[in-house]
């Protein structure tokens, strides 16, 4: 009987054909599921990625709790066009401490994976509380709100405890000064600022609304943006890895 002849088997019978799928189906499963299990850890460990400030997990909090990502992405794709607009790529370890990822997938308005540094505090203000005040034709909604709206302090410490719950390395340290450390970031000048800053490497403390008193929910939106895209230093990746 020549191979031929044998496949009829596979080819008369449906059962028979469906096992024969499966079978093959699970080899290559197995090949790409299987080594995921071995490797310590499928991230590329990358300089400068750290977790979240206190008062920039309250702003990303703001992020996901007004739907932000439903209009905005926060990935750079590895073409040539979205590198030209938005800088190097994104990284995977650029998301690890993203709980949940704030990748998107809808750009109704540009990415934001690189917007940190790109405007001045004062920019966004202006724009979080009516967009069309700087973009006439934009159709984001206003988020005037968010300037009297406090951060509960409060809290901060739970939010911290329950990211390291599931992966986030926030150090006890961390965790016992969280509401100290939220306060500081908005208030550049005070004692904290200076432990927070060696807390958070690269953390930036200002008044971001450019208002007076409790942190608002604008001073960690604000905080949050401006701080996107900029803990690695791509000049150091860029002859090994950039398209340019
Ligand atoms: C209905 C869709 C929509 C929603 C929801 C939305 N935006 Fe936008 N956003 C846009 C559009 C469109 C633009 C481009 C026009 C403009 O600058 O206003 C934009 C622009 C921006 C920019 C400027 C980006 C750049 O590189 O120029 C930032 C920052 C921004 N949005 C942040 C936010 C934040 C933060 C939220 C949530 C609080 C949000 N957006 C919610 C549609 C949206």
């Amino acid at each position: 009987m020549s191979f031929w002849t044998r496949h009829q088997i596979f080819e008369k019978n449906s059962i028979i054909l469906i096992g024969g799928i499966l079978a093959v189906i699970a080899i290559g499963g197995i090949v790409e599921i299987a080594p995921l299990f071995y490797l310590k850890s499928t991230i590329e460990k990358v300089d400068g990625v750290r977790p979240y400030t206190p008062l920039e997990l309250a702003g990303r909090n703001v992020y996901v709790r007004e739907g932000c990502y439903l209009c905005h992405s926060q990935m750079v794709r590895p073409l040539r066009d979205e590198i030209e607009r938005y800088g190097h790529y994104s990284l995977a370890a650029e998301s690890m401490y993203d709980h949940p990822f704030q990748w998107g997938s809808k750009r109704t308005g540009p990415d934001l994976a690189r917007v940190g540094a790109k405007y001045s505090d004062e920019w966004h203000a202006t724009h979080l509380a009516n967009p069309r005040a700087i973009v006439p034709q934009s159709v984001m909604p206003g988020y005037p709100f968010l300037y009297e709206a406090h951060v509960d302090t409060t809290t901060i410490a739970d939010h911290l405890r329950t990211s390291r719950a599931i992966g986030v390395p926030y150090t006890d340290d961390q965790i016992a000064h969280a509401a100290e450390d939220l306060r500081a970031q908005v208030d550049p000048d005070s004692s904290n600022a200076d432990a927070l800053l060696k807390r958070y490497p690269k953390a930036i403390a200002r008044n971001f609304d450019g208002k007076d008193g409790a942190p608002s929910e604008m001073d960690a939106l604000i905080a949050y943006l401006q701080m996107l895209g900029t803990l690695v230093d791509f000049k150091l990746y860029n002859d090994k890895a950039n398209l340019r």
